[in-house]
């Protein structure tokens, strides 16, 4: 059983992770355009596990007796001014979020819903490594972006992440 703020506001969240993932997808996209293949792929993994964060909250709802109820998303943006729009739109994204998942908990906390509280736990520490990651690319494209054997470096860094599933979808499946 859910209070029913708590349960509308994590039912947002599932769309706001949704918007996320779309965000990613699209800047994706534009990277890729622009041949930048090792920032594209960043983002495409991004993307995915943006849609994890959307199934570990829709699985949590379900399995914790609550109801889903998935509302519209908006359209991300489909063009971006340069690669350093993307980093620093990806970070203020990020900070979003995490003012969500606070707002989420602070609901949770009111109404002594610790079920929530516990289960934000691990959204709180993710936004942690999110804000991180973002900052990081950030000040890394502002130290070697303005070479393109700088920018050829980060890009093929950033190519070499891979998606896994996040453990979490699965850990709140089919307990039920
Ligand atoms: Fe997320």
């Amino acid at each position: 059983m859910f209070d029913s703020k708590v349960e509308d506001l994590l039912n947002k969240q599932i769309g706001a992770e949704m918007y996320s993932a779309n965000l990613y997808l699209s800047m994706s996209a534009w990277l890729r355009d622009r041949s930048l293949d090792g920032y594209a792929q960043w983002f495409y993994v991004q993307y995915k596990e943006e849609t994890d964060h959307a199934l570990i909250i829709y699985n949590f709802i379900l399995n914790a007796g609550g109801q889903v109820k998935l509302g519209q998303v908006d359209a991300p943006p489909a063009h971006f001014k340069d690669v350093r729009d993307i980093l620093e739109q990806s970070l203020s994204h990020e900070r979003l979020v995490t003012s969500l998942i606070y707002a989420i908990n602070e609901a949770a906390q009111k109404s002594k819903d610790y079920k929530t509280v516990q289960f934000l736990d691990w959204f709180v520490r993710e936004q942690v490594e999110e804000e991180d990651n973002a900052s990081t690319n950030l000040n890394r494209y502002d130290l070697f972006g303005a070479s393109p054997e700088g920018l050829l470096s980060l890009d093929e860094d950033l190519g070499a992440r891979t998606y896994r599933q996040t453990e979490q979808v699965a850990l709140y499946e089919s307990a039920d």
